[in-house]
């Protein structure tokens, strides 16, 4: 039985990756339209990721004999004409999604249900990875500012990324 309180989190993180989802094709769309295509296809891999994350964490719910809440997910708004304005934006989503994740741990850890904690550690592990690349990018962008060259370069690099099932061969329900 997981508890009420563990389940709201869980429901609203499903609820997160499914806007994570969201923002990441809502900026794919705009960089793609503004001639970036590598950065397009960088942030619709990461919306794919997302969608993965999404699936994951609903067959956790289900699995545990629970039915999370389906509230509405958020719409997109922001301005995400620029490369830098993009990463600027990922980067401080990223940070705020680990802040979810980590709470999501204290909960499951102060209710000593290790079967939610070691499932969302996997999560709160990934994030390290989110951030550093955000910064990376958003790192580099900053360094290029002006020189369209050089954000050229950065957009041939991610436009080499592709989806890999980060639960590929993990034991499915
Ligand atoms: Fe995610
Ligand atoms: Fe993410």
């Amino acid at each position: 039985m997981i508890s009420k309180k563990l389940l709201k989190a869980l429901g609203d993180q499903l609820n997160a990756e499914f806007y994570s989802a969201y923002l990441y094709l809502a900026m794919s769309a705009e960089m793609d339209n503004a001639g970036f295509k590598g950065f397009a296809n960088w942030l619709y891999v990461q919306a794919q990721e997302e969608r993965a994350h999404a699936a994951h964490m609903f067959q956790y719910i289900v699995d545990r004999g629970a039915v999370p809440s389906f509230g509405p997910i958020e719409g997109i708004k922001g301005d995400f004409s620029t490369p830098v304005k993009v990463f600027d934006r990922v980067l401080k989503h990223e940070q705020n999604v680990t802040k979810s994740l980590n709470s999501i741990a204290t909960i499951a850890q102060a209710e000593n249900d290790h079967a939610t904690y070691q499932f969302v550690m996997w999560y709160v592990n990934e994030q390290v990875e989110e951030e550093d690349n955000a910064d990376e990018y958003l790192t580099r962008l900053k360094l290029s500012e002006g020189n369209i060259s050089a954000i050229y370069n950065l957009d041939t690099i991610l436009a080499a990324r592709v989806f890999v099932d980060p639960f590929a061969g993990a034991a499915q329900a």
